[in-house]
């Protein structure tokens, strides 16, 4: 979708920058995705005004964070992408209190905290993306997950049109799940973390990284895991079960070495990655009678 120049320049009046005819696969872990133009924000004050504007002009928008959970379609998109302030994210502690700004990189916010002796989060460490998206979906590993330390977060809230904060202990966190409203935007957070010497983190961090290393394919494109777990199972297990590991569709493969990351193994398409998801989950269903639920987040047009 392409912002005509009226739009471009009250957005640059608000302090945006727009870039024209982006390609976000190159935004993408996956590196799928197709063309629209993109929305540098430069404050986190000035979103309710470039909210106000997007609806006055009835201009589909949709919040992309570090691109690491999201499956987007191919070709020329019907919705524009908004992006946080990114240069220098705020990160800062005090206390047992770390206050972060949502577009700051997950695994960055662990080592920055680590680095002042706060731990409870090493097993994050490998998790991609940023710490926005990591709040809106619970993120978690190693028996760690991001939802418990919350302590309050700011946010905009598309509901009331402003930035609201919210106590932590309102939200219910759940396995990559939150109660947020899907278009509640994640900007600020305050953790509570507990104080740990920086060494004993450090070690901590090295068992999860050693541990991921070992079963999943870290140097491939994709989404980390494309299912979620059903309660009690492991939805890699049963697709590897089912001799599924290097099954593609054009060039969407199941990983051969986690067997619920589905990696794009060379130009795969969303349409492949689709078929390969659907293709998949019938077959794990015919076998076990257990429908898997998407962890990846699909934008289709
Ligand atoms: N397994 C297989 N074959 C495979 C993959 C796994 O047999 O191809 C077996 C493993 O041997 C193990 C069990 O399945 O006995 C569980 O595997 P793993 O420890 O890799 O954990 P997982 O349940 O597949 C979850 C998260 C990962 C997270 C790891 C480590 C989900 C959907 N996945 O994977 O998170 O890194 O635990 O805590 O909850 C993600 O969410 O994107 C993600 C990668």
């Amino acid at each position: 979708m392409r912002i005509n120049e009226s739009v471009s320049s009250r957005l640059k009046n608000l302090g945006a920058e727009v870039q024209h005819d982006v390609s976000l696969k190159e935004k993408t872990s996956l590196g799928i995705g197709g063309i629209t133009d993109e929305v540098l924000l430069r404050s986190y004050e000035t979103i309710p005004d470039v909210m106000r504007l997007l609806a006055d002009e009835s201009i589909p928008h949709r919040f992309l964070g570090g691109g690491t959970n999201v499956l987007i379609a191919d070709g020329e998109l019907p919705y524009i992408v908004l992006h946080l302030p990114t240069s220098q994210p705020g990160m800062r502690v005090e206390g047992t209190a770390a206050y972060i700004d949502a577009s700051a990189d997950l695994g960055g916010m662990v080592t920055f905290c680590a680095k002042r002796d706060l731990g409870g989060m090493e097993g994050l460490i490998g998790v991609p993306g940023s710490v926005g998206g990591a709040l809106r979906m619970n993120a978690g590993a190693y028996g760690t997950s991001i939802g418990p330390h919350v302590r309050e977060i700011e946010l905009y809230r598309a509901a009331s049109g402003k930035l609201e904060t919210v106590r932590g202990t309102d939200i219910h966190f759940d396995y990559r799940h939150t109660s947020f409203a899907p278009d509640d935007v994640m900007l600020r957070v305050k953790l509570e973390l507990p104080p740990k010497p920086f060494k004993e983190i450090l070690a901590g961090i090295k068992v999860c990284n050693e541990k991921r290393r070992a079963s999943q394919p870290l140097n491939q494109k994709s989404a980390g895991c494309i299912f979620k777990n059903p309660p009690g199972g492991s939805a890699g297990r049963m697709i590897d079960e089912l001799g599924l590991k290097g099954h593609r569709v054009g060039d969407a493969m199941v990983s051969d070495r986690h067997a619920n990351f589905f990696v794009n193994a060379g130009s795969a398409s969303c349409s492949d990655m689709l078929r390969l998801i659907e293709d998949v989950r019938e077959r794990v269903r015919g076998a076990y009678g257990i429908e898997l639920e998407n962890e990846v987040i699909v934008w289709q047009n």
